[in-house]
């Protein structure tokens, strides 16, 4: 038997967040190539505007949209923007996120705030607005969420980060029971380290760092975002149509290694311990 399916996406328009760099150009990308029109978001419209040059590249439709998820208001007015634009609303993605390294004694209300706003609020922002749009569409719809392992272990230096993942997953578990009489599913995708310009500027950026997170990875290497995109446009489809509620984790072994293994460094008591 032989099957012809060359676009399985065609006529689906899928709202990707943070789509300007990284993982986020990477999945807008791949849902294009096969068949979606990709209202990319972000904050910056240069990095938006390569996007959607790149898709038009490869054949696809891709449309930019400058948006900071942690503006409900804006996230609205985007939200019905595509919907005007493009007819429909079938997908969002939440892949923005800010994240970085900082031991959680020092970190600001205002450091904390920031990076609780874009992935949690963030996330919420964008996940109402387009399950609102779905519902009152009357057509079903899927959403992804991308979580890190850290979302169950935890993670220190990111207390911020890892405390905003495990809200993201237990949204994501909560609206996929809630909305599935509407026809909506929800999932996660746990990414490990991936090579990306943010990921690394914000997570490794001395060589020694990076040699210990790679040095945590069973599979001794970063992830190509391309790899990540390629389970996120899985979810997306309807080849996981019978899929919600859960995570994916690609990580080459990361996390799994770490429970045989431990973590591979455990910090020595402070100095001024009591
Ligand atoms: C301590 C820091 C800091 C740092 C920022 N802050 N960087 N504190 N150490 N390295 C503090 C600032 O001092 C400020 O607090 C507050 O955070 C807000 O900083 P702003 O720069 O004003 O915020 P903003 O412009 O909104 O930028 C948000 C950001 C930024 C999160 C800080 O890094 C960002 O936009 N990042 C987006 C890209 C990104 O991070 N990508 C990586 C995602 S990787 P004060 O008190 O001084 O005002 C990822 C992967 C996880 O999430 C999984 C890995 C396995």
């Amino acid at each position: 038997m032989s099957y012809v399916f060359t676009e399985p996406l065609a006529g689906r328009v899928y709202l990707v967040t943070g789509g300007g760099s990284g993982i986020g150009a990477s999945i807008a990308s791949q849902l294009a190539q096969l068949g979606a029109r990709v209202a990319v978001a972000g904050r910056r419209q240069d990095r938006l505007d390569q996007t959607v040059a790149h898709i038009a590249e490869l054949g696809g439709q891709a449309d930019a949209y400058p948006l900071d998820v942690r503006d409900p208001d804006q996230v609205t007015g985007t939200v019905a923007g595509i919907a005007e634009q493009s007819g429909r609303i079938d997908g969002l993605v939440n892949n923005a996120a800010g994240n970085f390294v900082c031991p959680a004694e020092d970190l600001s209300a205002n450091g904390w705030r920031s990076v609780i706003d874009i992935v949690l609020n963030g996330t919420w922002n964008c996940t109402s607005a387009v399950g609102r749009h779905m519902i009152n569409a009357r057509r079903p719809g899927v959403i992804l969420n991308v979580i890190a392992t850290y979302a169950w272990t935890g993670h220190p230096g990111t207390v911020h980060s890892a405390t905003a993942k495990a809200g993201v997953l237990t949204m994501t578990r909560t609206l996929a029971v809630e909305w599935a009489r509407h026809g909506i599913r929800l999932n996660c995708i746990a990414p490990g380290p991936t090579s990306t310009a943010g990921a690394g500027a914000a997570l490794w950026g001395t060589d020694e760092e990076r040699e210990r997170v790679l040095a945590s990875v069973p599979m001794r290497r970063f992830a190509d975002p391309d790899e990540i995109a390629g389970l996120a446009a899985f979810l997306m489809s309807d080849q996981a149509s019978y899929v919600t509620g859960e995570v994916l984790t690609a990580d080459g072994g990361q996390a799994l290694g770490k429970q045989i293994y431990g973590p591979a460094v455990v910090p020595a008591p402070a100095e001024n311990a009591p």
